[in-house]
C-alpha cells in the first residue's frame, strides 16, 4: 500500500521534533498505523535555516499554501502557531479535503467551533492532542477513556514554561527573567512569552479541556485569567510555612449554576501529588463521578514530548482514513448536535478559599477590625500568622487562610479592609484549593 503523505506547516521546535520521531520510529509507527507515513512536503519562513531534523527527501517551500493544496498530501500538520495564518491554512486544508493535526491551542480555543464545523461538513478529522499538556494524552483520556463518567471537575498545571519558572525561582532562587530566557532557549515558551507568563496559554488549554469534559462549546473569552508575574518570594515562603505550594492552575468545575472556568495562581496542600509536579512537567487532575480522581502527568512542552502527541494523532487519523465519517470519535467528545448551552459561571459566583497577605500598622484593634469585616461578609478563618517587621516593630504582616466562600463576598470584604486606616498596601489575595476527592 502507498505511504500516507504528510504536509507539514512549520519546521521549528515541534515541527522538527515531529520529523525526527516519524523518521526514528518509522517501523514501529507503520506497524501500529497499518501504513507507512511519510513527510513529503513542508513549509517554513526560511527554508535555508539550520534545522533540528533532517529534511532530505522532503519538498521544502516558503509558501505554506503550496502544502495545503498539494494533491498528494492526505494529512496537513499545522505547527506554525498563532491564530491568523494558521486559521486560514487549516480552513483551506479542510476545504481541500485534507485531515488536519495541530498543536495550536490558540487556534482551537478561539476558532475551534468554526474549524470543527467545517471539518464535520467535509467529513475530515481535526486532531489536537498536542494542544493541551504537551506529551500527556489528556484529550484522549477525557474524550475516550472517561466517556462513561460525568466529569465533576478538573484542575491542571497546563503551562510548562510557567511551572518551570516557578520551580526554578523557588528551588534555586533564580530571577524571573533569566529562567524565562532559558525556557525560550529550550523551546518551551510561546512565540510571545507573555502568553505563558500571563496565563493566556493556560486559558487556551483550559477552554479545550472544559469543552471536552462538559460537552460545551469552546468559550475562550469567558475564562478568568491571571498569570504568574505577580507572585512574590514572600508569598511562596508564607504559603510553604502554612503547608501549601503555589502553583499556576487551570480549574474548571461543573456546579448547579454553571461551569467555572478560571486560570490563576493557587495555593494547594503540599501533600497533594500535583503540588509536587515541578519544572516543565504538567499534570491534570480529573474527577469523574464513576472513576473518582485520576491524575495524568508528563512533559508539558519541548520538541519530542510534543511530537509524541502529534505523531499519536497522525497514527489515529491514518487508522481511520477509510472509516465512515459519521462513526468517528467526535472532535469535542460529545456529538456536535448534543453540545449544551450550560452557562459559564461569572468569577463573582465562584466558590473557593483564600490566602490573604495584609500589611498593617501594628495598632490596637486592627486585627479585630479585619476579622469583624471577614465575619460580616460570611467568611470564616481557617488559620492565621502574624509577623512583625521593621526595626521599630510598628508594622506587621498578617497572613490569613480562609475557608471556602463566594468570590463576591471576598471582593466586598477586601474593599472594606483596604479602606482601613491601618492598612499600608492593598491586601494580596491568592485563591486556595484543597483538591480533595469529594
Ligand atoms: P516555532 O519553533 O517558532 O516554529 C514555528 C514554525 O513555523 C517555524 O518553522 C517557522 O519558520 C514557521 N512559521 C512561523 N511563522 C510563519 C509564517 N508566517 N509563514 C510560514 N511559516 C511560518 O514554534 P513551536 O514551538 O514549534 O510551536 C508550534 C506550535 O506548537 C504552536 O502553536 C505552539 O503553541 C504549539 N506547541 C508548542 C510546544 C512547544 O513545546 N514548543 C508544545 C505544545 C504546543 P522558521 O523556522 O523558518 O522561522
Ligand atoms: N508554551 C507552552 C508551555 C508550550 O510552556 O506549556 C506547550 O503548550
Amino acid at each position: 500500500m502507498e505511504p500516507v503523505k504528510i504536509g507539514l506547516l512549520g519546521l521549528g521546535t515541534v515541527g522538527g521534533g515531529t520529523v525526527n520521531v516519524l523518521q526514528r520510529n518509522a517501523e514501529e509507527i507503520s506497524r501500529r498505523a497499518g501504513r507507512d507515513i511519510l513527510v513529503s512536503h513542508a513549509s517554513a519562513r526560511d527554508i535555508n535555516k539550520p534545522r533540528i531534523c533532517k529534511t532530505d527527501g522532503i519538498l521544502l517551500t516558503e509558501n505554506p499554501a503550496d502544502v495545503v493544496t498539494d494533491p498528494d498530501v492526505s494529512i496537513v500538520v499545522e505547527l506554525i502557531g498563532g491564530d491568523t495564518l494558521a486559521r486560514e491554512l487549516v480552513l483551506k486544508a479542510i476545504a481541500n479535503g485534507k485531515h488536519v493535526v495541530t498543536a495550536n491551542k490558540a487556534l482551537i480555543a478561539k476558532h475551534g467551533n468554526e474549524i470543527f464545523s467545517a471539518a464535520q461538513k467535509k467529513g475530515v478529522m481535526v486532531a489536537f492532542e498536542a494542544a493541551v499538556a504537551g506529551g500527556i494524552p489528556i484529550i484522549k483520556a477525557i474524550r475516550e477513556g472517561l466517556a462513561g463518567n460525568q466529569i465533576e471537575w478538573l484542575a491542571g498545571i497546563i503551562n510548562g514554561t510557567g511551572n518551570f519558572i516557578l520551580t526554578e525561582m523557588r528551588e534555586k532562587q533564580r530571577d524571573f527573567d533569566s529562567v524565562l530566557a532559558e525556557a525560550q532557549r529550550l523551546g518551551y515558551a510561546e512565540a510571545d512569552p507573555t502568553f505563558d507568563v500571563e496565563g493566556i496559554d493556560a486559558a487556551h488549554k483550559l477552554t479545550i479541556l472544559a469543552s471536552i469534559a462538559f460537552g460545551i462549546p469552546l468559550q475562550f473569552e469567558k475564562v478568568y485569567t491571571e498569570g504568574i508575574s505577580k507572585i512574590t518570594g514572600e508569598d511562596v515562603d508564607y504559603a510553604s510555612e502554612l503547608g501549601f505550594t503555589i502553583k499556576h492552575l487551570g480549574l474548571s468545575r461543573r456546579t448547579d449554576k454553571g461551569v467555572e472556568l478560571r486560570v490563576h495562581p493557587t495555593l494547594i496542600p503540599k501533600r497533594r501529588l500535583i503540588a509536587n509536579v515541578d519544572g516543565v512537567m504538567n499534570a491534570v487532575l480529573v474527577k469523574g463521578d464513576a472513576v473518582g480522581p485520576t491524575l495524568y502527568y508528563g512533559a508539558g512542552a519541548g520538541a519530542e514530548p510534543t511530537a509524541s502527541a502529534v505523531v499519536g494523532d497522525i497514527v489515529d487519523v491514518v487508522r481511520v482514513l477509510t472509516s465512515d465519517p459519521e462513526n468517528r470519535v467526535p472532535h469535542l467528545a460529545f456529538q456536535p448536535e448534543s453540545l449544551s448551552d450550560f452557562p459559564i459561571l461569572p468569577l463573582s459566583e465562584v466558590q473557593t478559599a483564600y490566602y490573604l497577605r495584609i500589611s498593617a500598622s501594628d495598632q490596637t484593634g486592627v486585627m479585630a477590625d479585619i476579622t469583624r469585616i471577614l465575619a460580616d461578609n460570611g467568611i470564616s478563618i481557617d488559620s492565621m500568622l502574624q509577623r512583625e517587621h521593621g526595626s521599630d516593630s510598628e508594622s506587621a504582616t498578617i497572613i490569613i487562610v480562609t475557608h471556602t466562600t463566594i468570590e463576591k463576598n471576598m471582593d466586598e470584604a477586601l474593599v472594606k479592609i483596604n479602606a482601613l486606616d491601618a492598612i499600608n498596601n492593598d491586601v494580596v489575595r491568592i485563591r486556595l484549593e484543597h483538591l480533595d476527592a469529594d
